[in-house]
Parts: structure tokens; C-alpha cells; sequence
């Protein structure tokens, strides 16, 4: 008899293509719950799918076809350019994940996440269309996150980067953008793909922890520097989008703010099955200096010399300065002149 775990660790490349043995399993409580958990992400996806060709054509005869200035869309496609081949390498990373997970249970979790980026991919890059914007290539910075994750072997590191990593950034940019109201066709879409993302961490959410519970020290500190690498890469590649975000009304600091928050929101779901996760690790605390270095809380328009942004990075990795999630991601004790962005409201259900 196998428990999860085990069944988990096989889930690399195997001399069998069938495992013919994935059911003689024997799970303690608390896997069967996670089991569980899994297997609903699938009937999920499945009661709550939607038809993409209906739902955009339903909000260009609602709202007609896209229209916004010329600087506008241009930035508008330059984002969402980049999230369509976004939406390609995790369909693509998702099939990766269906095809090699052994437990029945995420086995249908991924598949059912493939169907959802298959459509994503195809919905955006229509919406794009309409747009008169078919053909944006991706920035480089968000390209190598995406290559990372794709050419990784380490079932790990691919769930880390896939469902914890880039959904989240996925979800928090289209909460962004549909809270903005940047263009009403848009609006109506993002809706329905934070609904499916949602539900695709929720993967990352039932695995992560106890493959992480079984890592050696070593281990660890791969995991923790493949962490680091990807949260960087992305952090540069919103440094260079931000002009784009700037032209549409978006706050970088508002999208890390959010995106911080969701993390913790990720962090507590965690530790409520397993108390020892790490509550505010130094990682995270030297990511946000990062942060305050490269989007300093002067404000996008406000030049701030080199100098000052290390003194206060070094300040918001030392706690002694409030980092950007302190600023904007905090559910509660949020300043009364706080800009838009620190409400954060759950995806819709
Ligand atoms: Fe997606
Ligand atoms: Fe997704």
C-alpha cells in the first residue's frame, strides 16, 4: 500500500507509462482530505465552464468592439500580449503537470487546468484581435520566468513556480485591471479567468507543503534560491512594463501590494494544515527591500537618487520602514489616504 507522498515522488519521468499500481493506496486523514480537495478542483472546473467565443462575443455586442487611444492600447496589448503567451506556457506546463502526476486525484485537477488554459489562451488572444493588437511578443523577463518553469524536471520547482508563482501574478493582474474598469470588454472577461485561477492554485495549495515538508537542507536552499530567482526575474519585468502600467492607471506597487497579500492569504491557508510553515521568512523580507529599491514609496513620477533607494530598502528589509506590502497589501490598518489597491476583495465565487 502507498500512501500520497510516496505516489507524489514518483511523479517524474517513469520507465512506465502506466502506473498500474496508483490505486493500492492507503492514505492517512489528512491526505484523503487533500485528495479530496483535488479531485474537486476538476468537478469544479467542470460545473463552472465557460464557452470563451460566447462570453467575448456576449461583451462586444454588449459593449462593442474595443476602443481606447492610441497610446492605450498600445500598452494594453504589451501587458496582455504578454499574459496570452503567458496563458500558452501554462497550458503547456499544466499538461506537463497532468501527464506526470500519479495520484488519480491531481492527475484531474491538471487536466481540467489544461482545459481552462487552452481557453484562456484562445479567448485573449481573440480579445487581442479585437483589439487590432493579434501578434505582441512577449518581454524578455517574463519570457525566462516562463522557459524556468517549463524546463524545470523538478516536480517541485514546476509546482512552486506554476501554481504559486505565475497564477498568482496572473490573478492579481486581471483583479487589477477589471477593478480599473481600463476598457469594458476587458472588464467583463477578467471575471471569469480570476475564477478559474483561483481554482488553479489551489493545486499548488494541496502539494506544495508536504513535498516541502520532505526537503533535505540542500534541497531547500535550491528550492528557496529557484524561489528567489523567479521572484526577481519578475520583479524586472514589471520594472519593464511600467511605463505601459502607468499609461493605463496602474500602480506597479498597487499590483505588488495585492500580490503580497495574496501570498499571505496562501501562507495562512498553508499553515493551518502545518503549523511550522514560516511565518514572514527573511526571503520574503529581502524580496520587499527589493522591491521598495526598485519601486520606491516616493511614487512612480518622484526621482529618487540610488543612494536614498538602498538606505530604504536596507530599512524595509530590517522591518524598520514599512515595506510595499505594509503599504498596500494589509487587510486591516490601512492608512485613510491609502491610494487605490489596498482593498482587496476575493475573487468572485
Ligand atoms: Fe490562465
Ligand atoms: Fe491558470
Amino acid at each position: 500500500m502507498t500512501n500520497l507522498l510516496s505516489l507524489i515522488r514518483r511523479s517524474s519521468p517513469r520507465k512506465s507509462p502506466l502506473p498500474f499500481d496508483m490505486f493500492e493506496t492507503s492514505y492517512s486523514d489528512a491526505e484523503a482530505r487533500r485528495a479530496r480537495r483535488m479531485e474537486s478542483i476538476y468537478h469544479a472546473g467542470q460545473a463552472k465552464i465557460w464557452d470563451g467565443r460566447e462570453v467575448l462575443a456576449k461583451a462586444i455586442a454588449k459593449h462593442g468592439k474595443p476602443q481606447l487611444s492610441a497610446e492605450k492600447r498600445r500598452a494594453l496589448s504589451k501587458i496582455f500580449g504578454t499574459i496570452m503567451w503567458g496563458e500558452l506556457a501554462a497550458w503547456k506546463i499544466s499538461a506537463q503537470l497532468a501527464d506526470r502526476l500519479v495520484p488519480l486525484e491531481a492527475k484531474l485537477a491538471a487536466a481540467s487546468q489544461v482545459h481552462d488554459e487552452a481557453r484562456h489562451f484562445y479567448v485573449m488572444h481573440d480579445y487581442l484581435e479585437a483589439l487590432g493588437e493579434p501578434s505582441v511578443k512577449i518581454e524578455y523577463w517574463a519570457e525566462r520566468v516562463l522557459r524556468k518553469v517549463l524546463e524545470t524536471d523538478n516536480l517541485l520547482k514546476k509546482l512552486v513556480g506554476m501554481q504559486l508563482t505565475v497564477e498568482t501574478i496572473a490573478l492579481v493582474s486581471f483583479q487589477r485591471v477589471r477593478e480599473l474598469e481600463i476598457e469594458p470588454v476587458l472588464t467583463e472577461l477578467m471575471g471569469f479567468f480570476e475564477r478559474d485561477e483561483a481554482r488553479h492554485i489551489g493545486l499548488g495549495l494541496q502539494l506544495v507543503p508536504q513535498l516541502m515538508s520532505e526537503l533535505s537542507i540542500a534541497g531547500a536552499v535550491d528550492l528557496a534560491l529557484f524561489q528567489l530567482d523567479m521572484l526577481m526575474t519578475t520583479l524586472v519585468s514589471l520594472k519593464t512594463i511600467e511605463k505601459h502600467l502607468l499609461a493605463l492607471g496602474v500602480d506597479p506597487r498597487s499590483l505588488l501590494g495585492i500580490a503580497f497579500r495574496r501570498q499571505a492569504d496562501i501562507d495562512e491557508k498553508i499553515r493551518a494544515e502545518f503549523p511550522k510553515w514560516p511565518k514572514d521568512p527573511p526571503l520574503a523580507r529581502v524580496f520587499e527591500g527589493f522591491c521598495e529599491a526598485l519601486f520606491p514609496s516616493e511614487g512612480s513620477g518622484v526621482s529618487v537618487p540610488v543612494g536614498v533607494r538602498i538606505a530604504h530598502a536596507f530599512e524595509v528589509a530590517m522591518k524598520k520602514r514599512a515595506s510595499v506590502f505594509e503599504q498596500w497589501g494589509l487587510k486591516t490598518e490601512v492608512p485613510r489616504s491609502a491610494p487605490l489597491g489596498v482593498t482587496v476583495e476575493p475573487p468572485p465565487a
